[in-house]
């Protein structure tokens, strides 16, 4: 895979489009050395990014929960998505954006700084989020030591980088012991998410799946709850504590990025993935949803 910094095309930063190789920042930047940053992720389907006012209304949010705004209104920030993956011809990709603290000054307030944001788009490599088996065979999760912090403690729904050092260092502990993705408890012990996805546990035919008082709220999780809905699934919403692994009969994670991937063990504890009929209809419901275009059209685009 080329890095990131040597791709060749265009990324659109503050508000005009730039090659690739000159979106750059200085090295002094509040968002670099007090994680005065956020971001989304967008999925590319046929060539349109999928939900993407949902993410844009969230990068403001997570912006926001900072204790910054971004410079540019959300019409303005669709049509910068919408061109860059135009120009770039993706038709199966992930659009990247990002804002963050400018240069002004150096210590930890920070009133008077400018605002960045850029956003730039590529296609993804078949296997790039998961193992070509993933889908069928599942993928393991590993419980982590870091927990996800309270809200008390961490700005928890905002989309910033910072919260992702957590994740960041679970899921590399998770990669080394030989699973694919870590379980991230809450400060309470409760279940909370994968490090970039969340999870549904099915038991008897019914959906569960944690509170997010600890998370993002996930797009992908509220377009589960949908289709749960639509297909007169029952699902819970609720406190899980780490027991309710061995109670479930199976599980599933789900995100923009990974989209729905069977999870087949948890720790010591395995899954059926290929007999579960519950989460096949998941990764079958949502991979319609993206490939069709209706949860476009139910929200009224
Ligand atoms: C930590 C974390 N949890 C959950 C999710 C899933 O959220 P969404 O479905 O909105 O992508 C993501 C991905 O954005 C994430 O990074």
């Amino acid at each position: 895979m080329i890095p990131f910094d040597r791709r060749t095309g265009e990324i659109w930063l503050d508000g005009r489009h730039v090659p690739w190789a000159q979106a750059r920042l200085h090295v002094l930047s509040h968002g670099l050395h007090y994680a005065s940053s956020v971001f989304e992720g967008v999925r590319v389907y046929g060539g349109a990014p999928f939900l993407l006012r949902e993410h844009v209304a969230r990068l403001r949010a997570s912006a926001r929960l900072l204790d910054f705004d971004l410079e540019h209104d959300d019409d303005a920030l669709h049509a910068a998505t919408l061109d860059v993956v135009a120009r770039a011809g993706i038709r199966d990709g992930y659009v990247r954006m990002n804002a963050w603290r400018g240069s002004e000054v150096i210590q930890t307030a920070a009133l008077h700084t400018s605002v960045h944001t850029s956003v730039a788009a590529w296609e993804i490599p078949a296997g790039y989020y998961a193992a070509a088996d993933a889908l069928d065979q599942g993928i393991a999760l590993r419980t982590a030591e870091y927990r996800r912090p309270s809200p008390q403690f961490a700005p928890v729904k905002s989309k910033a980088a910072g919260n992702y050092m957590i994740g960041t260092v679970s899921k590399n502990q998770a990669l080394r012991a030989g699973y694919d993705d870590a379980l991230l408890l809450d400060d309470a012990g409760l279940i909370a998410e994968a490090t970039g996805a969340h999870l549904f546990f099915t038991r008897a035919g019914v959906l569960h799946t944690p509170t997010t008082r600890c998370t993002i709220d996930g797009i992908t999780r509220a377009q589960i709850l949908e289709l749960a809905r639509r297909a007169n699934i029952p699902c819970t919403v609720e406190d899980l504590s780490p027991d309710f692994v061995r109670e479930a009969d199976g599980a599933f994670v789900c995100g923009t990025a990974c989209e729905v991937l069977p999870v087949s063990r948890i720790d010591d504890h395995t899954y059926e993935p290929r007999r579960n009929d519950l989460v096949r209809r998941m990764v079958t419901g949502y991979r319609a949803l993206t490939t069709s275009g209706e949860a476009a059209r139910a929200w009224g685009r």
